[in-house]
This record gives C-alpha cells, sequence and structure tokens, in this order.
C-alpha cells in the first residue's frame, strides 16, 4: 500500500520544495537576498543530504519536486539533484524555479538529468524596468533562456511576476500581453510579506489580484476562466483567441491554504510546513544519524502533524525571508 503524508486537516502533502542555495545573482527587493556571498553557508543541503531527503519523500508518497533557490542554477550539482529525482526515485514531476539568467547554457545538462518542468521569474518585460527589480539584470540573457525552454518543448512555460505598485505595476498589460502568440502561462504573484519591509512599505507596494485582473479586462476584454488542477495556487484565465493562459496566485487576498498540498525543505535543511508561518523543523541531525531515511521519515510525519489551517499573511517580523526559504 502507498504510505501518504497526511496532516491534522486532511490535507495530502503530494508537493515537495527544495531550496538548494540562499544565493542569488538578482537582488531582488520583494525577496531580499542577503547581498550576494559567494559561498553557500556551512550546513546547507549537500547532493548526499537531497539523496536521503527524496528517498524518504517517495516512502511517504511524494509525486512532485520543485527545486529553488536563491537562483537553483547557481549550484553545479543541480544536474546530479534532478537525476537522483527522475532516474533513482523516480518522481513524476520534476521542475525548478529559476529567473533563467544562466538557463541557455545548462538546460542541456538539466534535461539529459530528466528534467520536466520550468518556471521562471519574470517580473517585467521592459529592460530597463527589469534591470531596476533585479538590481542589474540583463533581460536579453533571461529571454535566451526562455527560448531555450520553449524549444526544448518544455510545457507549459511559466513566467512568474510579483507586482508591486509604483515598481512594475506600470509592467502588467506587456506582461498579460506575452502569452498573446506564445503558450506562455504568465502568472501574477500577489506580493507577500517574506521581506521583512515595515508594514507601511509594505502596504504601500501590495496590489490585490483582482486588481491586476481588472486591469488586464479592461485593456482587453473579459478574460475566460480555465479549469485546472484545484490545489494548483493560481487561477487560470485567457484571453479567448490568445495561445497561452493567464493566472493569478492570491496567497494574500484569497488565501488557497485550504487546498495546500505542499512542504518545503529550506537550503539550511528545516522542513518548513507552511511557507507563511515561521514553524520549521531541522532535519540535520536526522540527516547525520545512522539510519538517516528512517529518521527524515519521522521529521516529515512531525512536519505534517504541524501545518496549520491557515498561514499569516500580514506583515510580522520573519525570521528568515523569501530567498533561502524557496518559492
Ligand atoms: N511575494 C511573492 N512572491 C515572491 N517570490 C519571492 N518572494 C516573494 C514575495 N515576497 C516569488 C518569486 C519566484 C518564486 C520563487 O517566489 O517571484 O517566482
Amino acid at each position: 500500500m502507498e504510505s501518504s503524508l497526511v496532516d491534522r486537516f486532511g490535507r495530502v502533502i503530494k508537493d515537495l520544495r527544495i531550496s538548494i542555495t540562499p544565493r542569488c545573482n538578482y537582488k531582488c527587493s520583494y525577496c531580499d537576498p542577503l547581498g550576494i556571498i559567494q559561498k553557500d553557508p556551512v550546513g546547507t543541503v549537500t547532493v548526499a543530504d537531497i539523496d536521503n531527503v527524496l528517498a524518504a519523500a517517495v516512502e511517504l508518497g511524494i509525486e512532485s519536486l520543485r527545486f529553488t533557490g536563491g537562483e537553483p542554477l547557481l549550484r553545479q550539482e543541480l544536474p546530479e539533484m534532478i537525476a537522483l529525482a527522475k532516474q533513482v526515485y523516480k518522481i513524476e514531476d520534476v521542475a525548478i524555479t529559476t529567473n533563467a539568467s544562466l538557463l541557455k547554457r545548462r538546460l542541456p545538462d538539466l534535461l539529459k538529468a530528466g528534467l520536466d518542468r520550468v518556471n521562471i521569474s519574470f517580473d517585467a518585460s521592459n529592460p530597463e524596468v527589469f534591470k531596476k527589480i533585479t538590481s542589474g539584470g540583463n533581460i536579453k540573457q533571461v529571454w535566451e533562456g526562455i527560448d531555450a525552454v520553449v524549444a526544448a518543448g518544455l510545457q507549459p512555460v511559466k513566467l512568474n511576476a510579483v507586482i508591486m505598485k509604483d515598481v512594475n505595476d506600470s509592467e502588467i498589460i506587456g506582461l498579460a500581453e506575452l502569452s498573446r502568440e506564445l503558450p506562455y502561462h504568465i502568472r501574477f504573484i500577489e506580493y507577500m510579506h517574506l521581506n521583512n519591509s515595515d508594514s507601511d512599505s509594505y502596504f504601500k507596494h501590495f496590489v490585490a489580484g483582482k486588481d491586476i485582473k481588472a486591469k488586464i479586462e479592461a485593456k482587453f476584454g473579459q478574460l475566460e476562466k480555465i479549469d485546472n488542477d484545484p490545489s494548483a495556487p493560481a487561477r487560470l484565465f485567457k484571453v479567448k483567441t490568445w495561445a497561452g493562459a493567464i493566472g493569478f496566485i492570491n496567497p494574500v487576498s484569497e488565501p488557497f491554504c485550504g487546498a495546500c498540498s505542499r512542504m518545503r525543505l529550506t537550503s539550511d535543511a528545516k522542513l518548513r510546513p507552511c511557507l507563511l508561518t515561521d514553524r520549521e523543523i531541522s532535519v540535520r541531525e536526522a540527516l547525520d544519524s545512522k539510519k538517516p531515511v528512517e529518521a527524515v521519515i519521522e521529521m516529515f510525519l512531525l512536519a505534517a502533524h504541524r501545518k496549520v489551517k491557515s498561514g499569516i499573511t500580514v506583515p510580522t517580523n520573519r525570521p528568515r525571508t523569501m530567498v533561502s526559504i524557496g518559492g
């Protein structure tokens, strides 16, 4: 019988997200990387750690996996990790979330390892706005990465945009329009308080998903709803005649905790049952024990038990920011 990871509210946990580095070559204010550190801190998950975590996860019925960061492509061992997930543990769906700046060159190795899908953080289509948000990012490199993913036939290519008022709300229409000719899923994510900005500044920049949608509809007409997996965070729509889709991920204004199927492992080896709750369980000791897989299974069960019914979306002092939790 297949075992499964079920929390106290009956939610089955099927999706695991593993942050493999807190480093990022971009510095977006909503995510708040601590500058460009050159080396991963001691205790950052290793390939051997990932091996043990995946062995435990598949035993518990995890079906989909995402490697995130920081920027996961900064880890040279990413192909090895993907190969473990796909070839050894046969995980059905293995994806990464990346800023795509380094993707063009690395994609062949990732595909060889078995990568199924790529989500790309893409907050502006205007090169100047893009550069400003990312603190120096070159949009041309990102487009090369996106084109490589499209050429490789990975579907769907999801582009994520976090919209902040007076930072990139001017980009909403241009981003939505990217779904006109190619089958991209452009997904607008509400800005979550995960960077320890003060609450005044947070509220100054927050934009509700319904306001983003209204802006798009005012320009292109009413969006048509597309049915998708109810446990997926995005509600999907499209402009009738367009090739792609437009999604809204509204964790703040329309929390979707009831359908949560996720668990996260932070880059410093802590299970985080809820993105928006600062409750974590270290698996370092379990990973370094004599029977790591059994010990990590215990930690997963404990973490599932500690999943809260709903996360905290109001500004609060967070001990950790998004960059090392992983999206
Ligand atoms: N609010 C919403 N989304 C965020 N991301 C990072 N920080 C935040 C935040 N504060 C998103 C990134 C990326 C994914 C990993 O998480 O845009 O697409």
